[in-house]
């Protein structure tokens, strides 16, 4: 440790003790002494190293927070969630949200925070026509763009420049945000990268956003320009790594779920809070980049596809436009499963639309040891083993794994019917791990599961009962998303988040979110596909029905095994 970090720690634990406050909550007495507003904390996040300035007593989440790192904070700051976390130098590990920062310091990043998340996509995707819409010619040795009218001009000479055009295919997620750098000449994918919605560090899921909206008076702004920044992060690496002028970028498409699009597009997401949940548009929008400072060519289009509810989003309607389900006799059952567990059941004449109130289990939020499809995140296990993603020691239980845990402590019968686990499981313990911790299963987690599970699979018999359509009429399930990718079936019908009757019929179709996102930037014909969903849908508030409620009171308890036995032997 540099001599500088080993005296501000030294510091830090002698104002923390004179404060009489072990997490130096409090201030005043000798730490008023040090007063001062010009303090730097140096944030590593293992792949790099950034100073940012902090006020003296500010809060280290805040700080955090305002570098963009992605740091995650499910419980928005109130102190119970413990997934916020640092290393701060010379003092340990810390809760960024209740540690302030008094003098100069170093923070390392939890390896939770290196992010590698799945952007599979494409899979079981409907055939399209390329056609972006976009023309470009040149004259006047200007280079001119257009795209439904609108004219672009590029003042670069465009009579020694190849006649360029790229686009952004974009898929904003509570949790994990992908960007699709598109060649709009040859209609290839350059590039895709993923990154951790900065958001995160102000909540888990939507409700927390939009909390934070209401409770800070620039809640919105802030949260527009942190995943605003973290697009053009994102942007800028693709651009530089494709030799690509992010001026020659003149289209985009953006899905999310309808509370990321409000915040994106700056407008108050507060009533999709609140019965009766109505968002303040569904509508496509659509704009010129430099209305939100996107780094493309500033005259740009961007085109925040439509949704339908307020939470039934742009990511599930452009997701199911990109399957086969609209032109089908047969029924389809098109599940994303997320922190809202988004569903839509149909069929060429008609689309039923829920969501249910899943909660973030399954992208670990809420589970003692739960951490999103991350690099390091045990993705599978059967009895003893574990698989984790990208290989490597293990740093927690992403969704897939939990499910695999689950199923495999039920088969054992360490968990009963009901749900009752005696005792925290060990997966792994402290010192095969790249956390400080053992990586448990504990009763309460076990609960978390049990509802979400209970959530969805009521969700599903809910629409079923609406559309009047039995098991059997239902041609295919389709699991959307990077969930949906790593879930085993097995597991997930042992669990009873999916049908056991549809066992046979579940396909995982990767990020369809994405997909629609890219089909609508490539093709315009795809765009009537998206209004075609639209008008079929019709969406089911799930939350005042009865029937849902009876289903989800049903769909609580576990299926009995009939081997029951320990994993100890
Ligand atoms: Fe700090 Fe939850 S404990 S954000």
């Amino acid at each position: 440790m540099a001599r500088n970090e080993k005296l501000a720690a030294r510091v830090h634990k002698r104002i923390a003790h004179l404060s009489g406050n072990k997490e130096n909550k409090m201030f005043g007495g000798v730490g008023g002494l040090l007063h001062g507003n010009n303090l730097t904390v140096t944030i590593d996040d293992g792949l790099n190293t950034i100073p940012v300035h902090a006020h003296y007593g500010e809060l280290l989440l805040d700080v955090l927070r305002r570098s963009g790192k992605p740091i995650p904070a499910p419980c928005g700051g109130k102190g119970t969630c413990g997934k916020c976390a640092v290393d701060v130098a010379g003092i340990g590990s810390r809760l960024s949200c209740q540690f302030r920062v008094q003098l100069d310091c170093r923070v390392t990043l939890p390896t939770l925070a290196q992010f590698a998340i799945l952007d599979k996509s494409g899979i079981h995707a409907r055939p399209i026509v390329n056609n972006s819409g976009l023309d470009v010619e040149a004259r006047d040795s200007k280079k001119i763009v257009t795209y439904k009218g609108k004219k672009i001009i590029d003042e670069k000479s465009a009579v020694s420049t190849p006649m360029e055009k790229f686009g952004l295919a974009i898929d904003v997620g509570s949790t994990t945000v992908v960007v699709f750098l598109e060649d709009l000449t040859t209609y290839e994918v350059l590039d895709v990268m993923s990154f951790v919605n900065p958001q995160t560090a102000y909540g888990g899921d939507v409700i927390s956003r939009i909390t934070f909206c209401i409770e800070k008076k620039d809640g919105l702004s802030v949260l527009q320009k942190i995943l605003v920044d973290g697009l053009n992060n994102a942007v800028a690496a693709l651009c530089r790594k494709n030799d690509v002028d992010p001026r020659t970028i003149y289209k985009a498409a953006i899905v999310g779920n309808t509370v990321m699009q409000h915040i994106l597009f700056g407008v108050d997401p507060r009533s999709i809070a609140f019965a009766p949940y109505t968002p303040k548009f569904v509508q496509e929008q659509q704009f010129s980049a430099a209305t939100l400072n996107l780094s493309m060519h500033p005259d740009g289009v961007v085109k925040l596809l439509p949704s339908i509810a307020g939470y039934v989003g742009a990511d599930i309607v452009a997701g199911v436009a990109s399957t086969d389900m609209v032109d089908r006799a047969g029924y389809t059952l098109y599940i994303d499963i997320g922190t809202n567990g988004e569903m839509a059941l149909g069929n060429k004449n008609k689309i039923y639309c829920c969501a249910t109130a899943a909660g973030p289990a399954f992208e670990g939020a809420n589970i003692e040891c739960g951490v999103g499809g991350v690099t390091g995140a045990i993705s599978e296990y059967e009895e003893n083993e574990f698989t984790t993603i990208n290989g490597g020691a293990p740093i927690g239980i992403c969704g897939s794994g939990l499910i695999d845990i689950v199923a495999v402590l039920l088969d054992n019968g360490l968990i009963d019917m009901s749900g009752y686990m005696e005792k925290d499981f060990l997966i792994a313990p402290k010192e095969d791990c790249a956390v400080d911790h053992d990586i448990v299963l504990t009763p309460k987690d076990v609960r978390e599961v049990q509802l979400a599970k209970a959530a969805i699979y009521a969700g599903i018999k809910t629409l079923m009962k609406i559309a009047d359509v039995e098991f059997d009429q239902i041609e295919r399930l389709y699991l959307a998303g990077g969930f949906g990718n790593y879930i085993r079936v097995d597991s997930g019908v042992r669990l009873g988040l999916l049908p056991k009757e549809l066992k046979d019929r579940i396909i995982p179709i990767g990020n369809s979110a994405g997909t629609g996102a890219r089909f609508a930037l490539k093709s315009v014909a795809f765009e009537k596909e998206i209004e075609k969903v639209r008008e079929k849908s019709q969406y089911i508030e799930l939350s005042m029905r009865q029937d849902f409620n009876e289903a989800y009171v049903a769909a609580m308890m576990f299926e009995q095994t009939s081997s029951a036995r320990s994993l100890d032997g």
